[in-house]
């Protein structure tokens, strides 16, 4: 059997259950396939998955990109920028680095921002509902992401609405989106401009010169990282969980339930897609080796659908009792933002649900926008419906 990502996103744009079972297919009872587009393996089974996310054998991927005669200096400047994040660096100091992450995003009892909140629940509010459709991808769900990271970031709203197309750039190259060399030029550009204004921003007197640029790059890397994903995580929900259907038409507007389904949003339709290393040791994967120096791709998404680790893995159920959902990645190296990811989703649902507002998508008219790393919409018509609600404890500061 032979393929690649790129053409099982191709066969299926809209229909994660078919697109997932093609790569398994692909993976077949090794879990695991070559993909010639990526000149990578492409791991498909949790319980491999699961243990190549915490193995020794396997490093960080540094990323290199393509050199484009006339665009030397940028290109060489923008590596130099990935280079510093900690993302693709596997020496002991980044290990470091990554423990100091800001800490506005890692605390974890920070709840949604009252501002923001405030803010949502206004917009629901004075939102027209019935039939009119609107764009609630890029109206909703990702102004309300960007807010809560800019926020805890210190970034302005003014600031924010400027430097937000400049973000979406760099987002579309790390989600493997770009279609060609102009693309990919852009975004390059893009993070050399978004590095400026975060120099002349950010506060870096205190540390040496070296530091300064591993700084300043973390922090565009934190800004950047988490900016789709938890916006596409919500998509989900609205897309896949029928509230008319599973809930008798009643929305539950408990944290508790917010978080299940923040969760399992997440197993059924990994919003990061898989995770790059390198190996540095031989690997056996079932009859498969793989040499040091191989590209390894973890294929989260994949490993979240395994028929042998979740019962019904192609439907969306909130209540499953085991859910070893390895979205996030797995020990040390996994992601720093997840906590305030999963509030960040939580937050949204519990306030359109106390506002007594659904999001209503009308699927046909969806136009997804997946890259091989990352899974996105370009835009979510839909309208807003107004539904019996329950309300339990909500746990926002704004209550
Ligand atoms: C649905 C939401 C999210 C998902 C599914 C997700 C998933 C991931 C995954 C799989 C990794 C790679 C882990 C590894 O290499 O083992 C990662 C890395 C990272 N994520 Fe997230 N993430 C999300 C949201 C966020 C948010 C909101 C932020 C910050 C605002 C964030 C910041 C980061 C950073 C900085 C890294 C790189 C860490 C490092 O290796 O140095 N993420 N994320």
């Amino acid at each position: 059997m032979s393929g690649t990502i790129k053409s099982c996103l191709a066969a299926y744009p809209r229909n994660p259950k078919g697109f997932y079972a093609a790569l398994i297919e692909l993976g077949g009872d090794s879990h695991v396939f070559w993909d010639e587009q990526l000149e990578g393996w492409i791991v498909t089974g949790h319980p491999e998955c699961s243990s190549f996310l915490r193995s020794p054998a396997l490093g960080r991927q540094r990323l290199r990109l393509p050199r484009i005669s006339g665009a030397e200096g940028l290109i060489d400047f923008a590596d130099s920028i990935l280079l510093a994040q900690t993302m693709f660096d596997d020496s002991p100091d980044a290990a470091e680095l990554r423990r100091e992450m800001p800490q506005p995003l890692t605390d974890m009892d920070v709840h949604g921002s009252p501002c923001h909140v405030s803010q949502l629940t206004d917009t629901l509010a004075a939102a027209p509902r019935g039939d009119h459709v609107f764009d609630a991808y890029s109206e909703m769900l990702q102004p309300f992401v960007s807010r809560m990271i800019c926020e805890r970031l210190g970034i302005s709203e003014t600031d924010r609405l400027s430097i937000y197309p400049l973000i979406m750039r760099c987002v579309r190259f790390l989600d493997g989106k770009l279609a060609d060399m102009m693309g990919m030029l852009e975004s390059v550009h893009a993070l050399t401009v978004l590095y400026t204004i975060a120099a002349s921003r950010i506060e870096t007197s205190h540390v040496m010169e070296d530091q300064r640029h591993r700084l300043i790059s973390n922090f565009l890397q934190w800004l950047v990282a988490g900016h789709e994903s938890p916006a596409f995580a919500l998509a989900t929900i609205f897309l896949h969980w029928p509230i008319n259907e599973q809930s008798n038409g009643r929305l539950t507007a408990s944290r508790g339930w917010a978080m299940k389904m923040a969760l399992e949003s997440m197993r059924f339709d990994a919003p990061v897609q898989m995770v790059g290393r390198v190996a540095i040791d031989r690997l056996k994967v079932r009859d498969a080796t793989i040499r040091p120096g191989d590209r390894v791709f973890i294929h989260l998404g994949a490993a979240n659908r395994d028929p042998d680790i979740f019962d019904r893995p192609d439907e969306f159920l909130i209540d499953r009792s085991t859910s070893p959902v390895i979205t996030f990645g797995l020990g040390e190296s996994s992601c720093p933002g997840r906590s305030f990811a999963v509030r960040t989703i939580a937050d949204f649902l519990q306030i359109a649900a106390a506002a007594g507002s659904w999001i209503q998508p009308i699927s046909e008219t969806l136009e997804p926008d997946h890259g091989v790393a990352g899974r996105g919409l370009k835009c979510m018509p839909a309208t807003l419906r107004r539904w019996p609600i329950t309300v339990e404890h909500m746990g926002l500061r704004n209550e």
